[in-house]
C-alpha cells in the first residue's frame, strides 16, 4: 500500500459525522479533519479530534488527496465542483445533485480532469445487498420478473432541500439498477404531501426494469421504519432486510394440495424461507474502504447510474407535481 490518503469531510451533520468516524479508524488514510461553517459542528468535530475549517477555501490550504461532500443536496454542485477543481477526489453523498445539468457537468469536469468521482450509495454496500447479488449471479433466483421495494418511515426534520423520492426513493432506484444492471423506466408515479406543504412526503413508482416490473414504495408518515426489497424470479424468491441486514431465499416449488388447514398453514410457515449467511458490517464504512481504493487507481463505479436515479426522482417529481396541479386524486 502506498502513503497514506489525506482525506477531510465537507459537512459535518448527521451522515458527515458517520463518515468522520470512519475514515478517522481506516488504515491507510490519515483524517485530514472536517469542514463546517456552524461553530457548533466545529467545536463538536475539536472534541473528536479532528481539525475543523470554516471554509473549504482553509482546508486546501493543507495538503489533501479526497474529501466527501456531505453537505445538503443543494450544496453538492458547488462544493464538489471546488474540489474536483482544486484536483481533489471525491465521494459526494447521494443523490449527485439537484439537476441532471448540474450531476452532468460534475461528472464531465471530473473525467476531464482525470478526478474520481463517486456517489455514496451506501446500500450498495449493504452485505443483505451483497448477498442477493451473489444469489441473482448464480442463477439460484433465475430471470427476474417482479421486484418491489419499500422504505418508509417518519418525517426528518433535518432535510429542508429535498422531497421524499429525490431525498431517500434514489437508494431504491439505483438498487433496482445495480441489482438489475439495467437501467429503468418511469411508468407511472402517485403520491403527495401528507405532512409536508412544500414536498411531495409519500409517492408510489412503476418503473420497467428492462422488462421487470418495478415498484417502489416510499414516505415519511409511516411510523414504523421498514427498509425491504423483494424480487420474485422464475426459479426462486429474494426477501432483503437493509435494516437488520438479512437475506431470505425461496427456491421456487409447486403449490401443495393438503387436507387439514394446519397443513396449509404449515407449508408457508417452516423452512419456505431460508436465511442466507450474511456478515454484519457497517455499510458505509465498505463504502469508504472503496473510495480508498478507488483512489489507489481501482475502477470507481460510474456516477452516470447516480445521474440516471436522480432523472428517475425527478420524472416522479414532476409527475406528482403534475396530478396534483390538476386535482386528480393522489
Ligand atoms: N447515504 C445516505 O444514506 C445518507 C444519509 C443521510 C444523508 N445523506 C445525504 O447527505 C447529505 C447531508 O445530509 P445530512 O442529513 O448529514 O444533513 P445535515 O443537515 O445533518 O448536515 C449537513 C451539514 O453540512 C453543513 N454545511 C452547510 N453548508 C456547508 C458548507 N458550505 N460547507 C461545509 N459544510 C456545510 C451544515 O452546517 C451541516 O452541519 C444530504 O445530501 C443527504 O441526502 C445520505
Amino acid at each position: 500500500m502506498s502513503a497514506k490518503l489525506a482525506i477531510a469531510v465537507v459537512g459535518f451533520g448527521a451522515i458527515g459525522r458517520q463518515h468522520a468516524r470512519n475514515l478517522a479508524n481506516i488504515e491507510g488514510v490519515d483524517f485530514a479533519g472536517v469542514v463546517d461553517p456552524l461553530s457548533d459542528a466545529r467545536a463538536s468535530a475539536e472534541s473528536h479530534g479532528y481539525p475543523s475549517f470554516s471554509s473549504v477555501e482553509d482546508l486546501l490550504k493543507n495538503p489533501l488527496d479526497a474529501a466527501v461532500v456531505s453537505v445538503p443536496t443543494a450544496l453538492h454542485y458547488p462544493i464538489s465542483l471546488q474540489l474536483i477543481h482544486a484536483g481533489i477526489g471525491v465521494l459526494v453523498e447521494k443523490p449527485l445533485a439537484q439537476t441532471i445539468e448540474q450531476g452532468t457537468e460534475m461528472i464531465e469536469r471530473s473525467r476531464a480532469g482525470g478526478i474520481p468521482l463517486m456517489v455514496g450509495y451506501v446500500e450498495r454496500f449493504n452485505p443483505a445487498i451483497i448477498a442477493a447479488q451473489g444469489l441473482i449471479r448464480d442463477g439460484l433466483v433465475g430471470k427476474p420478473l417482479q421486484v418491489t421495494t419499500r422504505r418508509v418511515g417518519t418525517w426528518p426534520a433535518r432535510v429542508r432541500d429535498a422531497n421524499v423520492i429525490v431525498d431517500i426513493g434514489v437508494h431504491d432506484i439505483d438498487l433496482i439498477s445495480f441489482l438489475l444492471q439495467t437501467n429503468l423506466t418511469l411508468l407511472d408515479a402517485q403520491g403527495g404531501m401528507a405532512i409536508s406543504t412544500d414536498r411531495i412526503d409519500y409517492a408510489s413508482l412503476m418503473m420497467d426494469a428492462g422488462g421487470v416490473a418495478a415498484t417502489a414504495l416510499i414516505n415519511w408518515v409511516t411510523p414504523v421504519k421498514i427498509r425491504d426489497m423483494t424480487i420474485t424470479g422464475l426459479a426462486g424468491f429474494l426477501q432483503i432486510d437493509y435494516l437488520r441486514q438479512q437475506t431470505h431465499f425461496a427456491p421456487g416449488r409447486d403449490f401443495v394440495i393438503t387436507e387439514s388447514y394446519e397443513d396449509f398453514i404449515a407449508q408457508y410457515e417452516e423452512g419456505v424461507l431460508l436465511e442466507c449467511p450474511v456478515v454484519r458490517r457497517e455499510p458505509l464504512r465498505l463504502e469508504l474502504e472503496k473510495f480508498v481504493d478507488v483512489l489507489h487507481g481501482a475502477e470507481c463505479p460510474d456516477p452516470k447510474i447516480a445521474l440516471e436515479s436522480l432523472r428517475i426522482a425527478l420524472e416522479a417529481t414532476g409527475m406528482i407535481e403534475r396530478k396534483l396541479r390538476l386535482g386528480a386524486p393522489t
